[in-house]
């Protein structure tokens, strides 16, 4: 019988290779996305060295390309899976710099002491309920450099839509666009959607970030729900 720890680390594992492979069909539109996302860090590059926090940065096999386009002078990433950080490791091969830790998010922006000139998430801070997104907010506005943006890569609600009503959508585009994804594997990421997504509205996210003192706001591509924002000062 395994224990409870080797347990946890096989779901973890596996809700992990799933993610990772519906990325890879490129169904939340990750080429899209970060192909956008190199060309802000390579603007940003542009301007002189960038050093950046990343949020819920799983095994980085997006954002990695990305930062070996537009090298930052240091590069943190936080994430609560170990699975996805021993893969990480992998995917920043060759990079200087590098620090993985295996921590909350928000604690993570909450306590550090350095500054960031980037604060970057991807697809991580629809789990957290809208208490902890303005949290967020406010944390991360407190640990931008002068001029620095933090870029929400998110799934984001329609102005006027429920929740309940966006999940229901999603579902339907998880179940009528994800074709390649084995039956048993989509319900259980259709499961995973329905109790962990809370998106909100692009208004409620502004809202929060003008209450952070981050009243610069661009939508700046959206695909379907996944959207690319950035917020500064
Ligand atoms: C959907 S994946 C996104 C991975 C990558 N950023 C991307 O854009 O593809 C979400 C990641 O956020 C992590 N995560 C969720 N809640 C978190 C939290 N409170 N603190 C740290 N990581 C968290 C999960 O472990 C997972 O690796």
């Amino acid at each position: 019988m395994p224990d409870q720890a080797t347990d946890e680390t096989t779901i973890f594992r596996k809700s992990w290779t799933l993610y990772d492979s519906i990325s890879e069909m490129n169904y939340m539109f990750h080429r899209e996305i970060y192909a956008q996302i190199t060309a802000l860090l390579s603007r940003r590059r542009a301007r002189g060295l960038y050093s950046i926090l990343d949020l819920g940065c799983g095994n980085t096999r997006f954002i990695a390309p990305c930062l070996k386009t537009a090298t930052p002078s240091r590069y943190v990433g936080v994430d609560l899976s170990e699975a996805a950080l021993t893969e990480a490791f992998q995917y920043l091969k060759g990079l200087d710099n590098v620090a993985l830790h295996h921590q909350d998010m928000l604690q993570a922006v909450q306590t550090t002491e350095a500054s960031f000139d980037v604060i970057f998430s991807g697809y991580a801070v629809h789990h957290f309920d809208a208490k902890m997104k303005q949290d967020l907010f406010h944390a991360c506005a407190a640990k931008l450099a002068k001029d620095g943006q933090f870029i929400l890569v998110d799934m984001v609600r329609e102005e006027g839509q429920t929740r309940e009503q966006f999940i229901e959508g999603y579902l339907n585009f998880m179940r009528t666009q994800w074709t390649a994804v084995p039956p048993d594997h989509l319900e259980e990421a259709c499961n995973h959607v329905a109790a962990y997504d809370f998106p909100e509205t692009f208004s409620d996210l502004k809202r929060m970030a003008a209450a952070a003192s981050l009243t610069n706001v661009r939508l700046l591509d959206r695909f379907a729900q996944h959207h690319i924002l950035v917020f500064s000062a």
